[in-house]
């Protein structure tokens, strides 16, 4: 992992967070872990996603891919920035701890998962993600979605929750809390994202095998 001027992670060790995720999403699919980053850590994330949205400098984002991409604010209300290596301290920090839980993942299940894709996500009020599944039609390449909550003072009146529809199960909402991660099995599990009072930042990415 590279070092930086960001902290280690905060109360629970690294091994022991891995694990949960890993034992959560063996046994029913998906995971919810609060204190995955470093407060700082969040905190120059939701910064970084602040500034970008500010400049203008995120593009919305379109449901399905290749040539069948297109734009559908009513299913897809959110503005996106693809995260590249080098982009900041802050990303390249996120993208070190993410590279962990890649080869915890991988370590535990097998899977192979070559590559991590992410992008900041921006959802302005009243903005949602209707029902859908992770994984294209035409490209298996999505194993794992991972998403990364960077919204400080988040009550559940603000709404926003990501609502899983496990199957066989009644649905289970996960608040998009600072420093949270969700896990799920992209392939298998429903979801959607329920509009919110105010502004919602996270991280959405992605595990993937080369195809
Ligand atoms: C997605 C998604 C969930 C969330 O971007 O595909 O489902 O909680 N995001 O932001
Ligand atoms: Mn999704």
């Amino acid at each position: 992992m590279t070092r930086s001027h960001f902290t280690a992670l905060s109360d629970a060790p690294v091994g022991d967070l891995h694990r949960n995720i890993v034992d959560a999403v063996h046994q029913h699919g998906w995971s919810e872990q609060d204190f995955f980053l470093p407060p700082d850590l969040t905190v120059a994330l939701a910064r970084e996603c602040t500034a970008l949205a500010a400049a203008g400098s995120l593009t919305r984002a379109g449901v399905g891919h290749g040539t069948a991409k297109s734009l559908q604010p009513d299913v897809r209300g959110d503005q996106i920035r693809w995260m590249q290596a080098g982009q900041s301290d802050a990303c390249d920090q996120y993208l070190a701890i993410m590279e962990t839980l890649r080869i915890a993942l991988n370590r535990e299940f097998f899977l192979g998962l070559d590559e991590y894709e992410s992008h900041f996500a921006f959802y302005p009020p009243g903005a949602s993600y209707k029902q859908h599944r992770d994984r294209f039609r035409d490209d298996d390449s999505r194993v794992i979605s991972v998403v990364v909550y960077l919204n400080a003072d988040w009550l559940p009146e603000h709404g926003g929750a990501l609502r899983l529809h496990p199957e066989g199960s009644g649905t289970r909402d996960i608040l998009p809390v600072a420093g949270r991660i969700a896990v799920f099995l992209s392939a298998d599990m429903l979801h959607e994202v329920l509009p919110a009072t105010r502004d919602r930042l996270s991280l959405t990415g992605w595990f993937r095998r080369r195809a």
